[in-house]
Parts: structure tokens; C-alpha cells; sequence
């Protein structure tokens, strides 16, 4: 595996690929991998000829009293699993290589970002737009990978390339579980023992309230139950709400193609988790 900070040196590799008339497949990370990462990596590594994983703790995504200082950065380990999984390049770049002139040009999102994550965490998509758009222009790969764990960012990054004609093919992986149901983050690691052992209920609750929909139980009844239950368990639900998944608007009784959308802090760490499904 290579590895390189700079975008120049990133851009001399990528253009001699390209001479070649190789196609490029891209993973964005934060680092701190887990089984969910190495996932997105062997899809992409199906897809294209060669891969591209970057690791950037993005700080515009972060905001006020978010986890950003304190974020994992075990580079050492990471790049070790991104070997291991055969990836081509590494980028690594700073903060300053990304953000030379503190980036006052942003990328907005727009109503998508209004909702769900984005009521509780002010700028965060936005800040994710940007660094998605930054890094597919430095990498300019022809497909990259997304995480369905992160179910909205995905759609938020889906919208973004279809608003602002970026042609970057984006693909969703389903998300990586642990075996009692918990879906794989880096930010599992902020669990304490006590809380690892409820977090799965977080999954046990979707499953559960997925059932209750597919048995035409009122939607209302079916979110207002499964919070008041996670609550009960420890959680602090900041929503669960079953929406279209196509626009992530509540959903109706009308629509077919749903998902379940949850976010709850369980003592250090906020959590989420999705499932989709259809309805006849
Ligand atoms: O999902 C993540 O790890 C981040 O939000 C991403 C897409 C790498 C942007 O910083």
C-alpha cells in the first residue's frame, strides 16, 4: 500500500492510473477501522482496479462541545488493517492540506440537513458535504463507498452529487453488526462495560418495531413505545421515527419503501442505528 499527505502526490499517482486507463474506487474514512470499514473496502475493491481509502478527522463536522479533539486516531492499527486489505492508496492528509484557507467556501445541503441528525447536530451535514465534495475532487474516483449505518449522511452525499453534477457513482453497504446486533462504530469504544451490554437493544428495538409496522400497528403508537422502552433502558432517545426512505420524510401509510431511523445517547456516546424494509 502507498501512502501519501499531500494532494499533489495524491494526484501524481492517481494520473498515472489513469494513463493506464484504470478505474478508481474511493473510501472516505475517519480512521479508527473496524470490520464495517474493511467491508466498504472489499466491496470497492470488486468494483474497481484500484482503491483509494482516505483518513481525515473531519473538524467541520464536528460542532461545540462534539467529540472532535478526543476522536480516536489510531493510524498505526488502521493502516495495518488497510494493508492487510490489499487497498492501493492511503491518503493522509493534515488539516491544513485540506482546509488551506480555513474554507470559507461551504457546501450547503439544504432541507435534507434540517432533519433527523441534523435538528441535533447544527452544521454537521454541511460539513460533511464539503469535505465529501473536497476529497472527491482531489481524488476524483469513479465510484465511491458509503456505509448504510450512516443512513442519512448517505442520502445527504446521494443528493449532493445529483444537485452539483459531481460524477462520482455512490454506493451504500449494508452496515457491519456485531453478533448480539450492534451495529459497528467507532464510537462503540465510548461504551462502558454496563452500557456495551444494553446498546444492542438499540437494533432489538428496530427489529422489533419493524414487525409492528409490517402488523399495520398506528406509527405513532410504534415510535412513541420504542423510545419510551429505550428510555426506560437507559437511552436518551433523541428521535425514532419510521420514514420514507427515499426522502426521509415521516412516512404515510401510503408508502412502500421505509426505513427506521433512531439516534439515542447511552451514557458518553450518541448512537445510531437504521433498518429498511418494504411494505406490501
Ligand atoms: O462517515 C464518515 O466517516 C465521515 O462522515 C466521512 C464520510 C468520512 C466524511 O468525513
Amino acid at each position: 500500500m502507498q501512502k501519501v499527505t499531500t494532494v499533489n502526490q495524491l494526484r501524481n499517482l492517481i494520473r498515472q492510473w489513469r494513463k493506464k486507463g484504470l478505474s478508481i474506487a474511493f473510501v472516505p474514512t475517519m480512521g479508527n477501522l473496524h470490520s464495517g470499514h474493511i467491508k466498504l473496502v472489499r466491496e470497492a475493491k470488486k468494483q474497481a482496479d484500484r482503491v483509494v481509502v482516505s483518513i481525515f478527522v473531519n473538524p467541520t463536522q464536528f460542532g461545540a462541545g462534539e467529540d472532535f479533539e478526543n476522536y480516536p486516531r489510531t493510524e498505526r492499527v488502521d493502516e495495518d488493517k488497510l494493508t492487510e486489505a490489499s487497498v492501493d492508496l492511503l491518503f493522509l492528509p493534515t488539516i491544513f492540506e485540506i482546509y488551506p484557507n480555513k474554507a470559507s467556501t461551504r457546501v450547503s445541503v439544504g432541507d435534507l440537513a434540517a432533519l433527523h441528525c441534523g435538528a441535533y447536530r447544527m452544521g454537521h451535514f454541511d460539513g460533511v458535504a464539503t469535505v465529501v465534495t473536497k476529497l472527491f475532487n482531489m481524488v476524483q474516483p469513479d465510484i465511491a463507498f458509503f456505509g448504510e449505518k450512516d443512513f442519512q449522511q448517505l442520502a445527504v452525499i446521494r443528493n449532493m452529487v445529483q444537485d452539483l453534477n459531481i460524477p462520482v457513482e455512490i454506493l451504500g453497504v449494508s452496515t457491519e453488526r456485531e453478533k448480539d446486533g450492534l451495529a459497528m462504530s467507532s464510537r462503540n469504544g465510548y461504551l462502558t462495560a454496563k452500557e456495551r451490554a444494553i446498546a444492542p437493544k438499540l437494533y432489538q428495538a428496530l427489529c422489533m418495531a419493524r414487525d409492528e409496522v409490517l402488523q399495520t400497528k398506528a406509527f405513532k403508537t410504534i415510535e412513541k413505545e420504542n423510545s419510551t422502552l429505550l428510555e426506560s433502558e437507559g437511552f436518551k432517545v433523541d428521535y425514532f421515527s419510521i420514514c420514507n426512505a427515499d426522502n426521509l420524510q415521516l412516512a404515510t401509510e401510503n408508502d412502500k419503501s421505509l426505513v427506521i431511523l433512531v439516534a439515542a445517547k447511552l451514557g458518553r456516546p450518541r448512537l445510531i442505528d437504521n433498518i429498511t424494509f418494504s411494505k406490501k
